[in-house]
C-alpha cells in the first residue's frame, strides 16, 4: 500500500512532511516533475499534459491513493485525474475559506500568495466567489518564489529582501492573515514570521489536506496500517542529483515544520 504525492518539484514535500507526522504507518511514493518545474509561469495546456504524463508514471509503479500536493496542478487537472483513475485523489487549493473565517472578527483583510497560474484559473475565481462575500481577499502572485525554493535559497537576508520588495505597496496594518497558496511557500514560513508584524497570521493548507487524505483512506477501507513511513522518490528528469536535493529539502521542512491553519482542499 503506497500513497503517491505529486508536485512539480520540492513543494509537495511540505505536505509529505505533514503526512509522515500524522500518518507514519503508510508508505509513500513522491514524484517531482523536474523536467518542467516551475509550472506556475507556464501555459495551462502544457501543464495539463505534464501532469497527466507524470501521474501516469506513478500509476505504472503502483499507488493506492494520490495527493496532488500542488495548488497549481490541482487547479489545472484535478477533474481530469479523477475521471481517469478510480483510487482516491486529494487535491489542494489556497486555504482562503478558513482564512476568511478566522479573520472575520478582526475586520482586517486576507492576502493570498500563489503562483500566477493558480490565481488565473477559473477554479480560484470560483473559490473567491464562494467564500469571499465581503471582498476582503487580495491576491499576490509570486512568480519567482518557486525558483528560489528549487535552488534551496533559504538565506534570510536575500529572502527578506525579496518579500519586502513584493510587499512594498501593501499597508500590512490592514491585513490579518497571509495564505500560502503554493506548497513551495511553507519553506519560508519562519522567514516571513520574522518579517511580518505579529498581528498577521500565516496559514497553509497542508494539515487540512492530510486530514482529508486520512478521511478518504478510511472511506475506501484502506485507512489502517499499510506501511512503515518508507519514502521512495522519483523524478521526470535526471534522478540522482535531484533525489539528494529532495532528501535535504524534506529534512529542512521536517526541522522547520510549522503547524499553521486549516485548509480547504478540493475533496
Ligand atoms: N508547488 C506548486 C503549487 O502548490 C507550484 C509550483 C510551480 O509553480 O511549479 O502551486
Amino acid at each position: 500500500m503506497r500513497i503517491g504525492f505529486f508536485d512539480s518539484g520540492i513543494g509537495g514535500l511540505t505536505v509529505l512532511a505533514e503526512a509522515l507526522r500524522r500518518l507514519p504507518a503508510k508508505d509513500y511514493l513522491y514524484m517531482a516533475d523536474t523536467l518542467h518545474v516551475p509550472y506556475g509561469t507556464k501555459s495551462p495546456e502544457d501543464v495539463r499534459k505534464f501532469i497527466m504524463e507524470s501521474v501516469g508514471k506513478m500509476v505504472d509503479i503502483g499507488i493506492d491513493a494520490l495527493v496532488i500536493a500542488c495548488n497549481t496542478a490541482t487547479s489545472i487537472a484535478i477533474q481530469e485525474l479523477r475521471e481517469t483513475y478510480a483510487f482516491p485523489i486529494i487535491g489542494m487549493e489556497p486555504a482562503v475559506k478558513p482564512a476568511v473565517e478566522m479573520n472575520r472578527a478582526t475586520g482586517r483583510r486576507v492576502l493570498v500568495f500563489a503562483t500566477p497560474l493558480t490565481l488565473k484559473q477559473q477554479k480560484y475565481g470560483a473559490l473567491l466567489s464562494r467564500v469571499d462575500e465581503a471582498r476582503i481577499v487580495d491576491s499576490l502572485p509570486l512568480p519567482e518564489l518557486v525558483e528560489y525554493c528549487e535552488r534551496l535559497q533559504f538565506d534570510e537576508e536575500i529572502m527578506k529582501g525579496y518579500f519586502l520588495g513584493k510587499l512594498a505597496d501593501y499597508d500590512l496594518d490592514h491585513y490579518g492573515i497571509i495564505v500560502l497558496g503554493c506548497t513551495h511557500y511553507p519553506y519560508y514560513t519562519n522567514i516571513l514570521r520574522d518579517l511580518l508584524p505579529p498581528h498577521i497570521g500565516i496559514v497553509n493548507g497542508n494539515a487540512g489536506t492530510v486530514k482529508r487524505l486520512a478521511a478518504q483512506l478510511n472511506r475506501f477501507g484502506i485507512g489502517e496500517g499499510g506501511g512503515s513511513g518508507d519514502v521512495r522518490f522519483m523524478c521526470s528528469g535526471d534522478d540522482s542529483a535531484y533525489t539528494a536535493k529532495m532528501e535535504i529539502a524534506l529534512a529542512y521542512i521536517q526541522e522547520n515544520l510549522v503547524l499553521s491553519g486549516e485548509t480547504e482542499s478540493v475533496g
